[in-house]
């Protein structure tokens, strides 16, 4: 039996899990997961404050170490491997979840594992059975949209990203325009439920390439927003909704058809967005894909899934390094 216990803190959530194996490195069981969200202590300066994220972070994650030991009924001692995220994402929030963790790998004695927080969204859609498949996966989150080619672990090839806006900041640049919360994703989606998604016509940018582009759709909603009048909220966040889900369709599959797999995957905080999961899904079925998805609890940022990643890195061999940096511009594959 292998215990892992991981931390992510890459940008505004600070996330602790623990995880074990029931036959070494196999078979992961998820002990706890524990997340504190500072959407709270950021909302009032409309975005992500990078000092303010880290001091929460020194704050929160020596409390959810001893939450997640709790509800995992473990001692810190028992635990074989200490990972944490090391990138992409906010340097001083990347160093604090990096420093715990090499600091308990250190001090107990254990490997240290650098997990890529992108390699966390990817696999997280096999967090139910850690059987990975080739598959195409798009990952679409705050800071990222990108779809790629998987054909096993550590084994990735970039088809296409997007080349200004990722799809989840659009979501919250708009949801921002039209004086919604932050974090704009889940506000639009449910403001878009019973909206004419038709109503308004919005662009579909870069359809025939396998890269994305988003910030002309939220300029449009800029410069569209000005001439409505009455009640126009409902159908003009559908028909947001409904344009970026359009092309992450469209080229998702493009993509599956192109790259010869039979599987496709969906994760990052956007893919809780039952709007987009239904569309790909039925577009998945329809063309003759297996579509997989994880469950929303792990879409958006957590430790499970770097946890689950450490996991999987661990049971196929690789090594881990004690001295491996952080990198706020860290890779999903590395160049060369
Ligand atoms: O993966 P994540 O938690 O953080 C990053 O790695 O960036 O993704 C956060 C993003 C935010 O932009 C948020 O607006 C978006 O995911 N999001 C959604 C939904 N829930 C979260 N976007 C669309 N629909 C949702 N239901
Ligand atoms: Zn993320």
């Amino acid at each position: 039996m292998k215990t892992v216990l991981a931390l992510e803190t890459s940008c505004d959530e600070t996330g602790v899990a623990i995880m074990r194996g029931r036959n070494g490195y196999s078979n992961s069981e998820l002990l706890s997961s524990e997340v504190a969200s500072q959407i709270a202590e950021h909302e009032k300066y409309g975005g992500i404050v990078p000092e303010i994220a880290s001091r929460n972070h020194l704050v929160q994650a020596p409390r959810l170490l001893e939450r997640a030991t709790r509800a995992a009924r473990i001692e810190m001692s028992t635990v074989d491997a200490f990972a944490a995220t090391s990138g992409p994402g906010l340097a001083s929030s990347l160093m604090i979840g990096a420093s715990i963790a090499k600091g308990l790998a250190i001090g107990f004695g254990k490997p240290y594992l650098a997990i890529n927080h992108l390699e966390g969204h990817l696999l997280s859609p096999f967090f139910d059975n850690g059987e990975l498949k080739p598959n195409v996966s798009l990952i679409v989150s705050g800071g990222h949209t990108m779809l790629v080619e998987v054909h096993g672990l550590n084994n990735y090839r970039l088809i296409g990203r997007t080349v200004d806006d990722a799809a989840g900041e659009a979501f919250d640049k708009v949801a921002k325009l039209l004086g919604l919360g932050y974090p704009g994703g889940p506000e639009i989606e449910r403001r878009a439920r019973g909206g004419d998604s038709a109503r308004f016509d919005l662009p579909r940018s870069m359809l025939d390439s396998e890269n994305f582009s988003f910030s002309g759709l939220k300029t449009a909603v800029r410069y569209l927003l000005p001439k409505l009048r009455g009640d126009f909220l409902a159908d003009l966040c559908a028909s947001f909704q409904q344009a970026v889900i359009e092309v992450l369709v469209r080229k998702t599959m493009a993509a599956a058809q192109k790259y010869n797999v039979d599987l496709v995957t969906v994760s990052g905080g956007v893919s809780c967005n039952q709007e987009l999961r239904r569309q790909l899904g039925n577009a998945c079925a329809r063309d003759g894909f297996e579509f997989k998805s994880a469950e929303a609890w792990l879409c958006t940022d957590n430790a499970a899934m770097i946890a689950f990643a450490a996991f999987l890195r661990l049971r196929a061999g690789f090594g881990s390094t004690v001295t491996e940096e952080i990198d706020p511009n860290l890779p999903l594959i590395a160049a060369g």
